[in-house]
């Protein structure tokens, strides 16, 4: 598949679980800015049939190599970046992988539930990052199970291989050229961010700055029902150059610590 149709088929399936990523974007196209992407991001459980080098596979056939490797202690993830070897304003992928066996054996059995239903074709082939949830309807017994152990368990649970979120580069916006303004602008157009750990992780110093809206809520049909539970979020990120003068292109991984918090349960 050809990067600029891997791209657009994500997006699309991204808007569709968070519509309010479309109109965030109309927003800055509607207000003379070009949207390009910094990242995107995608989740899974560490288990070798869906780990994070399965969903890497498109990625690295379309052109992109691994980066970055990351430790998230206190969510008990680790995550790898890739950067497209020659395109140089690709998106970067970031994907991460719950390591489940620091969790109870009641989230293991689960998780080995769910990776047992993914059909094998997805397993050896190169679609599994268009594949949303394949483990079948989720209980909200379930959901909220995970959810007092991992929320990023709970939400993997129920949405399975969604782009979690795409990410604006503010380095290709030309008025919006700060974090601070486009928080600003953001918050004027009546969107939530989130605030945990602050609402612009990262410094200067850091060499990257992001903000992220709150997810969005969605109404999803639970075996049990339909309930809202947060989605997707947009990410928003400015890099600044490192001492030879290029832009930094890893992560922080205190500052994504943070914004995994995105998706977050909370009340609307
Ligand atoms: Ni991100």
């Amino acid at each position: 598949m050809i990067l600029q149709d891997i791209f657009d088929k994500l997006w699309k399936g991204y808007v569709a679980q968070n519509p309010e990523a479309e109109k965030i974007y109309s927003c800055f196209t509607e207000a003379g800015e070009k949207v390009e992407n910094d990242h995107i991001a995608f989740r899974t459980f560490f288990d070798t049939r869906i780990n994070v080098d399965v969903l890497a596979r498109p990625f690295l056939e379309a052109g992109y190599e691994q980066k970055g490797y990351y430790i998230f202690d206190d969510k008990h993830l680790t995550a790898k970046h890739y950067e497209h070897k020659t395109i140089s304003n690709a998106p970067r992928v970031f994907i991460s992988q719950l390591m489940t066996d620091h969790f109870s054996p009641k989230l293991q059995s689960i998780v080995k539930q769910c990776a047992s239903r993914v059909p094998e074709e997805l397993v050896i082939g190169n679609e599994l990052i268009f594949a949303g949830n394949v483990w079948g309807p989720p209980s909200y017994e379930t959901y909220e199970m995970l959810r007092k152990e991992s929320e990023y368990a709970a939400w993997l649970y129920v949405y399975g291989f969604v782009t979690n979120h795409f990410t604006v580069s503010i380095n290709s916006l030309n008025n919006l050229n700060s974090i601070q303004k486009v928080n600003q602008f953001l918050k004027e157009k009546g969107f939530m961010l989130n605030s945990s750990g602050g609402e612009i992780k990262g410094t200067p110093e850091e060499l990257l700055e992001q903000s992220s809206t709150k997810a969005g809520i969605l109404s999803v049909e639970f075996a049990e029902g339909s309930f809202d539970i947060p989605s997707c979020y947009y990410e928003f990120a400015i890099r600044y150059p490192d001492t030879d003068g290029k832009l930094y292109s890893g992560f922080i991984a205190k500052s994504a610590d943070k914004i995994f918090e995105s998706t977050d349960f909370y009340k609307k």
